[in-house]
C-alpha cells in the first residue's frame, strides 16, 4: 500500500498539496513518463530492459556455489548496494545462513583483515563486481586477495573467481585468468543494476529467490503502466518529492520500521542522491531506523528545520514474534513486540503530521523476494520519473567519474597534500 494522505493540504495545512492540484498537473507527469518510455524503447534503459532476462544463466553460478562455503562481495556503490539491500532484506544482518557472506566495498586495511580471518579462502567465491572495470577500490581489495592466495598456495577445489563486469582491466583479467564471467550491459547504470547479473548472480549463490525478486519488479511495472497518477506509485511519489522539493523540502528522509530493510535505505541513498543531484537539483536522502532513532533524531525532525518529507516503510508481517509478558504492572502486558514497534510507526506519524511535516507510508503486507522486488523497482522508476520532472539527466554520474579520476591522480602524485591553515595537536 502506498499512502499518501498526509501530504495533503487537510492533514499537514499550508504545506500540503491538493488532490486537484496533482490532477492539474496531469500533462506534466504524462510528458515525464511518456519521455522514460521513449528512453526505454530508444534501448537506453537497461534496467527497465532486465526484467525481460532470461535467469536460467544464474544456474551455473549458483551449481558453482553449493562447492563454497563463504561468499565475499568485492564491488562499491551501486556494484554491491543493491545485493547488500537485498541480502539483508530477506536474511537481516546475523550472518548466521549457509554461505556466509562478507562484502568488500571500501579500500579499508582492517575490514580486508577481518574479512580474511573469518573466511577460508580455499572454501570461498569471490565475486568481483565493477561495471567499468577499473574503480581502484574493487581493483585494489581483489588485488590483495588474489595475493594473498598465490603467496600462501591457497587453490580451492573448484575455481573460485566470478567477475561482473562491462570492460576495463577487470574484462581483461577475467580473460586471462579465465574466470567465469558476467556481462554489465553498458545501458544499465550501477545504481539501477541490481536486477541484472550485478545483483542476480551473487543473490542466486546466497540462495535468494531470484525469480521471485524479478516477478515482484514486473508485477510493479505493470502497475506503474497507467497514466492515472492516482494508480501508479512511483509516478505520484515522484511528483510529490519532486513538489516538496520546491517548497524547500531539501531533505527526503527514509525511515524503516524493520532492522531488514534498514540497507534497503542505503541503496535508496545512493539510487536519489547519485541520479537526481544534478545541476543545483536534488533532495538530500537521509535514513533513519524506527524505532531506534526516534531516541537520537526525532526531536530534529520534529522541531528543527521545516525541509523534510518524510518516508514511513512498515511491514504487516514480521518471521518471528514475541509476547511481551511480565509480572509488573505495565503497559506492555498483553502486547507483542511486533504490535509495539508498529504503534511507535503510527505514533510517530501522528506527531510529524500535526506538526504539518509532509509525510508518505509503503506498507508490505510482509517482507519477502516479492515485495522487495516491487519496491526496489517501484523505486527505480521513481527515480527515472523524478529526473524527468526536473529535467535532468538521471542515469549519468559526472561528479563520480571526475572522483575516480582524481583518486589516479592521487595514486600517480600529481596531486600532493598541501595544508596551510592547521591546528597541530601533539
Ligand atoms: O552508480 C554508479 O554509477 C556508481 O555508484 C558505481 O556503481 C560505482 O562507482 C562503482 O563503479 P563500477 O561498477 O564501475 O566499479
Amino acid at each position: 500500500k502506498f499512502n499518501f494522505d498526509n501530504v495533503l493540504k487537510d492533514k499537514i495545512g499550508e504545506n500540503g498539496i491538493s488532490i486537484d492540484g496533482i490532477d492539474e498537473l496531469r500533462d506534466f507527469t504524462n510528458i515525464a513518463k511518456a519521455n522514460v518510455s521513449k528512453k526505454y524503447e530508444n534501448g537506453e534503459l537497461g534496467f527497465i530492459e532486465a526484467l525481460d532476462k532470461d535467469l536460467d544463466e544464474y544456474e551455473k553460478v549458483k551449481e558453482l556455489s553449493k562447492e563454497f562455503e563463504y561468499v565475499i562481495i568485492i564491488g562499491i556503490g551501486g556494484s554491491i548496494l543493491g545485493s547488500k539491500a537485498v541480502h539483508q532484506g530477506i536474511y537481516g544482518s546475523s550472518n548466521t545462513y549457509h554461505p556466509k557472506v562478507f562484502y568488500l566495498d571500501n579500500s579499508d586495511p582492517e575490514k580486508i583483515y577481518e574479512t580474511l580471518k573469518a573466511v577460508k579462502l580455499e572454501k570461498t567465491l569471490i565475486f568481483v563486481i565493477s561495471k567499468s572495470g577499473n574503480t581502484v577500490e574493487t581493483l585494489a581489495n581483489y588485488f590483495v586477495i588474489k595475493k594473498h592466495m598465490d603467496k600462501n598456495n591457497i587453490i580451492p577445489a573448484k575455481p573460485n573467481f566470478v567477475a561482473i563486469t562491462g570492460g576495463g582491466l577487470l574484462q581483461k583479467i577475467a580473460e586471462k585468468e579465465g574466470y567465469m564471467c558476467y556481462k554489465v550491459p553498458e545501458n544499465v547504470g550501477g545504481r539501477f543494476s541490481v536486477l541484472s547479473a550485478v545483483g542476480l548472480a551473487p543473490l542466486a549463490c546466497l540462495n535468494v529467490d531470484i525469480h521471485n525478486l524479478v516477478k515482484g519488479a514486473r508485477k510493479m511495472n505493470d502497475i506503474c503502466h497507467t497514466d492515472n497518477i492516482f494508480r501508479n506509485p512511483a509516478l505520484l511519489n515522484a511528483l510529490i518529492h519532486y513538489k516538496m522539493d520546491n517548497r524547500g523540502k531539501k531533505i527526503s528522509l527514509m525511515m524503516p520500521y524493520i532492522g531488514r530493510l534498514h540497507q534497503f535505505g542505503m541503496w535508496y541513498r545512493q539510487l536519489w542522491a547519485e541520479s537526481l543531484g544534478k545541476d543545483g537539483n536534488g533532495q538530500t536522502p537521509v535514513i533513519a531506523l524506527g524505532a531506534t532513532d526516534q531516541h537520537s533524531q526525532l526531536q530534529l525532525y520534529m522541531d528543527g528545520p521545516e525541509d523534510k518529507i518524510m518516508t514511513f516503510l512498515k511491514v504487516n508481517k514480521f518471521k518471528q514474534d514475541y509476547s511481551i509478558e511480565t509480572d509488573y504492572d505495565s503497559d506492555l502486558i498483553e502486547h507483542k513486540l511486533s504490535e509495539l514497534i508498529i504503534s511507535e510507526q503510527l505514533g510517530t506519524e501522528q506527531s510529524i503530521t500535526e506538526k504539518g511535516i509532509p509525510n508518505v507510508k509503503i506498507t508490505l503486507s510482509e517482507l519477502n523476494e516479492y515485495t522487495l522486488g516491487m519496491l526496489m523497482y517501484g523505486y527505480e522508476l521513481q527515480t527515472a520519473y523524478c529526473g524527468e520532472l526536473l529535467c535532468i539527466n538521471a542515469f549519468n554520474q559526472p561528479a563520480v567519474e571526475h572522483a575516480k579520476k582524481l583518486s589516479h591522480a592521487v595514486l600517480k602524485g600529481s596531486i600532493v597534500e598541501k595544508s596551510y591553515n592547521e591546528i597541530k595537536i601533539e
